[in-house]
Formats: structure tokens, sequence, C-alpha cells
């Protein structure tokens, strides 16, 4: 390996189940070796790849040949495209290519593919086993360290999911370097999420990492990966499943989630979830008191990502919050008919519950209207 090469090993734990995470600046030319450990006995690897790492794919696949049969199929990645319809047709075009029971699913991409191929994992054959090789900051930062697995339906993103643990998780961070620079500013939204619901402690780093982007992006892209699997895993070791603690990973999802959709795409997750963030803010000084010194603390992590009043995004508030009254946590707790459930904070580091390891409280819809309209409008 060249001498720049930098690997890490972290195991991610969910309750009992223990899984290992590579990563590192460099790591690529190593994974068919990680993959040859931890899967000997597979017949046929297929990767469901994202188009733009056709590259990568064909690198990893040489090496891997002939120890296993590998083959893919690719995926142009969208929200719209994140839907049933997906999972079925990979599922028909997995079997017709002789994946079986000892076949192994690797999503080669960002969140978009790794979901889609968690879903394929889990429901083909009842299971078989899955691989995430994340190629976005979200996928590596944020969603493969959570057993989440979903996609859209036409009421709402993620409405059909199931949990799913992957084998093994392995990331080169130098193929988070080629994505584009909004995108990896704003994915990286759900780092400052991590600083503001669970590890105040981590503001001065987030920020470090945010100036050392600039200078050498994939050891900035090291520490956010290294914040990420810290503030999130004592959570997610207690609640894997993220129906009680965890949820507290949903701050700024609930409207996030709806202007993304009601942006038709044009707002990706991690804005709109920068821009969720920054409404349930709003809404916990109004509600909770959180003081404007903490409110300042989403204003300067947000504005450190290019998030800003000059940069808010033109779009319908009315549809927004019609999609927030569809949102996929609705039931966890009991909501009046004008009310929504959201999650909010009392200081930074400190989230509110409606009852003990219940982090999310009832919103009267008129509220969420009006700090829509002071934030968005
Ligand atoms: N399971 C979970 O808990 C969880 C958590 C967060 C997000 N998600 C899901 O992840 C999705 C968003 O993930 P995302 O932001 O990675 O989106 P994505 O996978 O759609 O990728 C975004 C864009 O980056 C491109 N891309 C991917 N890798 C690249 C690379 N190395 N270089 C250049 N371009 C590259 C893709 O082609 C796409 O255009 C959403 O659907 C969201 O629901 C799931």
């Amino acid at each position: 390996m060249p001498a720049s090469v930098s690997v890490h090993l972290r195991q991610l734990e969910f309750g009992e189940t223990r899984i290992p995470y590579h990563y590192g600046v460099g790591l690529e030319g190593g994974i068919p070796d990680l993959l040859r450990q931890g899967l000997g006995d597979a017949d046929v690897l297929l990767f469901l790849v994202d188009g733009r790492l056709a590259d990568t794919y064909q690198r990893l696949a040489r090496q891997l040949r002939p120890a296993f049969e590998v083959s893919s199929v690719e995926f142009e990645p969208s929200e719209y495209a994140k839907n049933l319809n997906a999972v079925g047709d990979i599922m028909e075009q997995a079997v017709a290519r002789g994946v079986t029971r000892k076949s192994v699913i690797v999503a080669l991409g960002g969140g978009t593919i790794g979901n889609i191929a968690g879903m394929v994992a889990a429901l083909l054959f009842r299971g078989i086993r899955l691989v995430h090789l994340p190629t976005t900051p979200v996928g590596a930062f944020d969603s493969v360290i959570s057993l989440k697995q979903a996609v859209n339906l036409t009421a709402g993103k993620n409405l059909c999911g199931t949990f799913f643990a992957p084998t093994l998780v392995a990331c080169d961070l130098d193929w988070l370097t080629t994505v584009p620079a909004r995108l990896l500013r704003t994915s990286l939204v759900e780092m400052a999420k991590n600083v503001l619901t669970t590890s105040p402690g981590q503001e001065r780093k987030f920020l470090a990492a945010t100036e050392l982007l600039t200078v050498d992006q994939a050891r900035a892209l090291e520490s956010f990966l290294e914040i990420g699997i810290s503030a999130k895993q004592p959570l997610l070791r207690a609640d894997g499943k993220e129906k009680r603690e965890a949820l507290v990973f949903e701050y700024g999802h609930t409207v996030g989630h709806a202007i993304e959709l009601a942006s038709a795409g044009t707002v990706g997750h991690g804005e709109a979830v920068g821009w969720g963030m920054l409404v349930a803010a709003e809404i916990s000084r109004a509600r909770l008191d959180l003081s404007a010194e903490d409110l300042g603390t989403h204003t300067r992590l947000m504005g450190a990502l290019g998030i800003t009043r000059a940069t808010r995004p033109a779009v319908d508030l009315a549809a927004v919050g019609e999609l927030v009254a569809k949102d996929n946590k609705r039931g966890y707790i009991a909501c009046g008919p004008d009310e929504v459930a959201m999650v909010l904070l009392r200081s930074v580091g400190e989230v509110a519950c409606s009852e003990p390891g219940m982090p999310l409280v009832p919103v009267p819809v008129e509220v969420l209207d009006g700090a829509l309209r002071t934030v968005l409008g």
C-alpha cells in the first residue's frame, strides 16, 4: 500500500449486533482482501453501483475475480427512483444473474444506493448478506451508521422500510473527495446535527474539520466520520432500531424531508435537514426557551456549511406544512389532529422528551407554520 494510506477499524454496535467498519484514506486497494476474509464462502457478489462509480467498480471487480463471481446493476440515484419498483426490478435482475442465498449484495454509492441495496438484501430470499461501500458523506457518516433501510412511497419519504444489518462496511475517504462541493458541504449538515443534539463538545472539532476541507479534504472527511461514529454509537448501541432515544437523530428531519419533497428534488437532503434544524430551533426557542446563544450556535454551524439567510430556498411553505403532517414519526407519541411530533432542544445537547427516553414532543401546526415563515419566508 502507498505510504499515504491510513486505515482504521471501528466496531459499530447495535444491541448484540457488531459490524466492522473499515475506513481510511487510500483504503480501496485493501477492500478486496477485506471481502475475501469476511465473505469467503459467498458465491456471487452483486454490486448495486452508482454510475459515477463505474470505474471504481471495475477496479474492485478485477481484484475480486476469480475468488467470487462478480456482477453489477447500475442505478442512477434519485429520490424519485428510490422506490419499491426499483427494489423489485433489482431483485428480478439478481435472481436472473444467479444470486443465491449464499450471495452478497454490495452497495457502491451514496445513501440512495445504500438504502435500495439494503432493501434488496433484506427481502431477497428473506435476507442475504449486505456490504456497504459508501461513496458520499451522507452515506459514510450517517446512513451506514444506522440499520434503517427504506424507500419512498408517493405519500412521503422513507415510508416503506425495515431494519437490516450489513456484514461489513468499508469506505475509502478518497472516494468522497469527488462529491460536488455543494453536496459535500450540505451533507455535513448531518454531522452538525450530531454536535447540536448529542455532542456539543465536538463543536470545535467540527469547525476545525470544516476549515481543513479546503486544505486536506480527505483528512477533514476522516474527522467528520469520527464525529459521526462517536456521536451516534452510544445511542444506537442501546437503541439499534431508533425507536426511542436514538430518535434524536431525526432532529431537523420532520421539516427537512418535507422541504426535500416540496422542492421536487432541487433542495438536497443535507441542505433540507439544515433548514429543518433552523425551523426546529426557532420552535424550540418559542416553546422551550432555547437560549439566544444556542440559536446562535445553530446559525454558526449552518453558516459554516453555507446555509444562510441569503441562500434560503424558494419552497411552497403550504406544501411543506401539508407534507409535515404525513411525516413518518406520527404514531410514536399521542398527537392531536392539529399537532405534529418533532424533535426539539431545550439547549444544545439537551433534547426535550414527552416522557423519559422519548425525544419527541407535539407541536401545534400553527406554531410550525409561524417558524416556517420566520426561517424560510
Ligand atoms: N439509512 C439511514 O439512516 C439514512 C440516513 C441518511 C440518509 N439516508 C438516505 O440517503 C439518501 C441521501 O444520500 P446521499 O446524499 O448520499 O445521496 P445519493 O446517494 O443520491 O448521492 C447524491 C449524488 O452524489 C452522487 N455521487 C455518489 N457518490 C459520488 C462520488 N464519490 N463522487 C461524485 N458524486 C457521487 C450520486 O450520483 C448523486 O448524484 C436519502 O435517500 C436518504 O433518505 C438514509
